[in-house]
């Protein structure tokens, strides 16, 4: 079929809105008319080119959301009709890293998915005799796309699947770094670094999990004032200060939890050393730039305090994402109001300049 879809031709270069051709569901795959997809920082990153795993030609997009139009043979756990929501982040549920409790890093298609192949190494995406590569597996700029089973989460039809998308990355990866990786306890004290969607979920995960003291730090009033709407008690301007105001607060000691959500290593060391001493838990989201290192004084741990790094919030995306979603349907999550720009898929570059001035929370591409 053709479809249309935002290409990455050059790193550095605005996508291009195209047609292209999409061939069927092979065995294991399944067609997916999008209906929604947000426009998160790793599509940014990737088509600047900083990435240096990134590829071209591509169709970018991770955070989709939309209806089953066909299954491939042996396809079980979809059919026609379902919602689903994306996953960059699959779920074979057979994998060593599947069957254990302990991670959420599915081994099954991980290499071929590293390199814009569906799992039997080929393409479903081209343009005349040229393939096109998928983007994390997803590809969801485009009107439609071809998916493994096992990277689909199927959800509740009555949540709208333009909030829906936000569970397949920013979301998700806040509200499970304090649910699924942290394991934050009831009564307890967190801080956030970050107000942006994935800091954002990061506090609601938090209060979630009956936290006592949600502190929240960023650069941006606005985006703290957000942060208290979601449950923030406290909010505070980022910057060095912060770190001895945080310890001052906590009679010197440190926080419970901390989540680093802004990518900054200054960043994530100020997330370590504001961890409790004792017990004191930093969980780090962020994604640095590349050839970053965090420095981390030794002393800081032998005094009991520990590090988590945490990928799509340690969320086993085919359990955990529609037990995410009835939980917003339950009034548990206002993800609503994280959408902050709707654009179609024409404009899917005004996504990104949006992001980069901060304006918004999150923008979602429409397809009509
Ligand atoms: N681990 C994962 O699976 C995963 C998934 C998605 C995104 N990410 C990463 O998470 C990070 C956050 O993503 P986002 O979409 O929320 O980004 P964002 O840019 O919208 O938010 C980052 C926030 O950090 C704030 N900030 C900047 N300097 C600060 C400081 N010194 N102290 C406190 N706050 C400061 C900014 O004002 C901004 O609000 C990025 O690095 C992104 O790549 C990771
Ligand atoms: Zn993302
Ligand atoms: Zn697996």
């Amino acid at each position: 079929m053709r479809i249309r879809a935002a290409v990455l031709e050059e790193f550095g270069q605005p996508l291009v809105v195209q047609d292209v051709d999409l061939a069927g569901p092979k065995a294991g795959e399944v067609l997916v008319k999008l209906v929604a997809c947000g426009v998160c920082h790793t599509d940014m990153y990737t088509a600047s080119g900083a990435d240096p795993s990134g590829y071209a030609p591509a169709v970018l997009g991770h955070e989709g959301a939309g209806v089953v139009e066909a299954i491939g043979v042996g396809v079980t756990s979809v059919k026609p009709g379902d919602h689903v929501v994306t996953l960059f982040s699959p779920q074979c549920r057979e994998c060593v890293h599947c069957v254990s409790p302990k991670t959420n890093l599915c081994m099954a298609i991980r290499a071929e998915q590293n390199l814009g192949h569906l799992p039997d190494g080929t393409t479903r995406l081209s343009r005349g005799d040229e393939p096109i590569r998928h983007f994390m597996g997803t590809s969801t700029f485009a009107e439609a796309t071809v998916m493994p089973e096992i990277a689909l989460a199927k959800v509740n039809p009555e949540a709208p699947l333009e909030v829906a998308a936000l569970f397949a990355c920013g979301l998700t990866t806040g509200l499970g770094a304090a649910m699924y990786t942290a394991k934050l306890e009831q009564g307890s004290t967190a801080v956030v670094f970050g107000a942006g969607m994935v800091g954002l979920g990061a506090v609601v995960g938090a209060r979630i999990q009956g936290a006592e003291r949600i502190v929240c730090v960023d650069m941006s009033d606005e985006r703290l004032e957000l942060a208290r709407q979601h449950g923030a008690t406290h909010v505070m301007k980022g910057g060095p200060e912060a770190t001895a105001a945080i310890l001052e607060m906590t009679d010197g000691f440190g926080a419970d939890y901390t989540f680093e959500c802004t990518g900054l290593v200054s960043v994530m060391q100020q997330a370590v050393e504001t961890a409790r001493m004792g017990w004191g838990l930093c969980t780090v989201c962020g994604v640095a730039g590349k050839g970053e290192t965090l420095d981390v004084i030794p002393r800081w741990l032998i005094q009991g305090r520990r590090v988590a790094g945490s990928s799509f919030g340690g969320a086993k995306g085919r359990d955990n994402v529609p037990e995410l979603v009835q939980r917003y349907l339950d009034g548990d999550i206002d993800a609503e109001a994280f959408i902050s720009h709707r654009i179609t898929l024409d404009e899917v570059n005004k996504g990104f300049d949006l992001m980069h001035h901060q304006d918004g929370i999150r923008s979602v591409i429409q397809f009509s």
